[in-house]
């Protein structure tokens, strides 16, 4: 097959979507909406140059060029999509094969329609070819005009369309490819004579066919690989169908997704299978989760890596962290930034690590703060734990030894070290080092006063 060029129009002002940010850079699913069409075009579709269309104003698709290396052309103004494609005419002045244009608004297209695509015009060496769709409700698309032999004759916009074209359901879905040499000779001759004023790519069509070149239309399916993102509702609707696709490709490897609507995994993220994902959970970043785990409903993960056979229970949040195999956390755990949890750890609810290590087979399993601070294996942290780590101008560590038990409601006053086997009384705050295997404990001793409650009580 010839050379491909993919020129990706993202000049567009986005006005409907009612944001500062460009359209094509909101994020949908972990990563931008331009990136799923550059990953189409470059990965799978193979395309020898990317180009990316953008406006002068629009420094956040700059950058998203520039971090992407991929190549910048500018459109000065908006003058509709036949000048956008245009602007990519300096860097492909002497490129010869086909140029695929394409939106970098609809996010949902597959690589292996548009190889197809490109393979059935090139075949039929044609000169221009239109990815086309039938829909039920063709709204504003620009509609696809066959004469009686089937053959396409132009395409015309909604807006410049008579009451019979209206009618017509195939469209353009917004993919053409052209032989670039003629392309850019060709996008000279448009004119902006129509209900936008704007300079049409689709009118290349009549000037294609006055030339006697050959114009081939495919239709595509499903209709919805199509959709275009105008607005947030748009952007909501495309994120339904890209969830789908996301969690069927997980389920078909063996993870178990009880509601598929409702599980939000992004782009990306990895999951072993016969590990079973309940609803309502985000899943995302760079998230890799081995097999046999349960991910209950609720759970927050983002960033990290879990094990083999790890419950995660219900409404915990996991941020930049590892979990080893076989531990199990939640419900209402929370693991913030750089705590590594060992293996068969357990951590209960309302437990909350910061720069935590947990060794092997370590507990805290119930309403408890660990920052700064490292538990030795099998060692058990008692309810209401607290690292006092921060004095109100520095973070300090607290180091707990292997097998050390630590009674309920201790405070540790950071620096301080536990050594191994040690035992901290419940209701203890410590300031100082415990050697290993030592009991330390700081309580006052209690007093008992017999019959207190009653004589006090007649007193009143
Ligand atoms: C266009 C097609 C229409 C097709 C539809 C599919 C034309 C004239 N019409 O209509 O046949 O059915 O897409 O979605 O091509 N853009 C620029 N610079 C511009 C104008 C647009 O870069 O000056 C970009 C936009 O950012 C967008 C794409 O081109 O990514 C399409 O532009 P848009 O205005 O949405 O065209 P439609 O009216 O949807
Ligand atoms: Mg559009």
């Amino acid at each position: 097959m010839a050379k491909v060029a993919a020129v990706i129009l993202a000049a567009g002002k986005s006005t409907r979507m009612k944001s500062k940010k460009s359209k094509v850079l909101h994020d949908l699913l972990g990563r931008p909406v331009i990136s799923y069409v550059v990953d189409v075009v470059k990965r799978e579709v193979g395309s020898d140059r990317v180009i990316v269309v953008r406006g002068p104003s629009q420094r956040d698709v700059k950058e998203y060029i520039f971090n992407n290396r991929l190549e910048d052309a500018v459109q000065r103004q908006p003058l509709g999509t036949g000048n956008a494609v245009q602007a990519a005419g300096k860097a492909l002045k002497d490129f010869k094969g086909y140029v695929l244009s394409l939106c970098a608004d609809a996010p949902l297209i597959r690589g292996e329609v548009i190889s197809s695509f490109l393979k059935y015009v090139s075949e039929k060496g044609s000169t221009m070819g239109i990815l086309t769709m039938n829909l039920q409700e063709p709204g504003s698309y620009g509609r696809i005009v066959r004469d009686l032999d089937g053959k396409v004759v132009k395409i015309v916009e909604a807006r410049d369309a008579g009451e019979e074209e209206l009618k017509i359901r195939e469209v353009n879905s917004g993919i053409m490819c052209f032989d670039a040499h003629w392309l850019f000779k060709s996008l000279k001759k448009l004119s902006n004579k129509n209900a936008k004023g704007e300079y049409y790519i689709t009118d290349l069509v009549g000037i294609a066919l006055k030339e006697g070149a050959s114009v081939t239309a495919w239709s595509g399916e499903p209709a919805t690989d199509f959709l275009g993102i105008n607005t947030r509702l748009d952007m909501s609707r495309v994120r339904e169908l890209m969830i789908e696709r996301i969690n069927a490709a997980h389920m078909l490897v063996g993870v178990g997704i009880l509601d598929r609507r409702n599980t939000n995994i992004d782009f990306g993220v990895k999951i072993g299978a016969d590990t079973t994902v309940m609803p309502y959970t985000f899943i995302s970043g760079d998230t890799r989760i081995g097999c046999d785990c349960i991910i209950e409903n609720g759970v927050v993960i983002k960033d990290s890596v879990v094990g083999d056979g790890v419950h995660i229970k219900a409404h915990s949040v996991i941020e930049k962290s590892t979990i080893g195999n076989g531990a199990i956390l939640g419900p209402f755990a929370r693991l913030r930034p750089d705590s590594k949890v060992g293996k068969n750890v357990r951590i209960g609810n309302f437990v909350e690590l910061k720069k935590c290590t947990m060794k092997e087979g370590a507990k805290a399993n119930h309403l408890t703060y660990l920052g700064d601070a490292v538990i030795g294996a099998g060692a058990n942290i008692g309810c209401g734990t607290i690292t006092c780590n921060y004095d109100g101008f520095a973070k300090y560590k607290t180091s707990i030894g292997d097998g050390a038990f630590v009674g309920s409601d201790t405070q540790f006053i950071a620096p301080v070290k536990v050594g191994r086997g040690a035992t901290i009384g419940a209701g203890s705050t410590i300031t100082k080092n415990v050697p290993d295997f030592a009991l330390a404990l700081s309580r006052v001793p209690q007093k008992v006063v017999p019959g207190w409650s009653k004589r006090r009580k007649k007193k009143k």
